[in-house]
């Protein structure tokens, strides 16, 4: 079931997610239906906040659907090891029509449990380091926003409060 997506500046998206302690039905439901809502956005990543739910779960696939293989969903996930920098376009579903270069480690590692608890690990590089770190600040309740100077950041929102005002957000 796809499922309505949170837009900034909707405050539940700057709140702190809590960690998953029960694996049952009713994750695998959400994590399933966060997957088809990604896809359908269509978009590359999705943290639960985005669809409501503040838990710590995210669903990623770095091809949007395109090859098979790529799709991935982590519970409780945790940056533990970071390489470098890069600095890349980056969007999000939750300000949607909008970009900004952030700057984002090169590789990332992260620990994190699949859907029946498992404990997995990740590595990433290039777009993939990104949306991990992307979709995993979405669980500390930091939108990509934080990441840019004040200056470029007031500029966004100025930009969000417009699209609101027109009736276009
Ligand atoms: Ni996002």
């Amino acid at each position: 079931m796809i499922r309505p997506i949170v837009k900034y500046p909707e405050p539940s998206l700057e709140e702190k997610c809590v960690p998953v302690e029960v694996f049952d039905e009713e994750l695998k439901n959400l994590a399933r239906d966060m997957l088809e809502t990604m896809y359908a956005a269509p978009g590359i990543g999705l943290a639960a906040p985005q669809v409501g739910v503040n838990i710590r779960l995210i669903v990623l696939d770095p091809t949007a659907g395109d090859e098979n293989g790529h799709q991935m969903v982590l519970v409780n996930p945790e940056v533990v090891e970071v390489t470098g920098r890069q600095k890349e376009e980056e969007g999000c579903l939750s300000l949607p029509g909008l970009t900004a270069v952030v700057e984002r480690p090169f590789s990332v590692r992260v620990k994190a449990q699949d859907l029946d608890g498992n404990p997995v690990e990740v590595e990433g590089a290039n777009l993939m380091a990104r949306l991990l770190c992307h979709e995993i600040d979405h669980l500390d309740g930091v939108l990509y926003l934080q990441h840019l100077s004040a200056l470029k950041r007031d500029l966004l929102k100025r930009r969000i409060r417009k699209l609101i005002r027109n009736g276009e957000w």
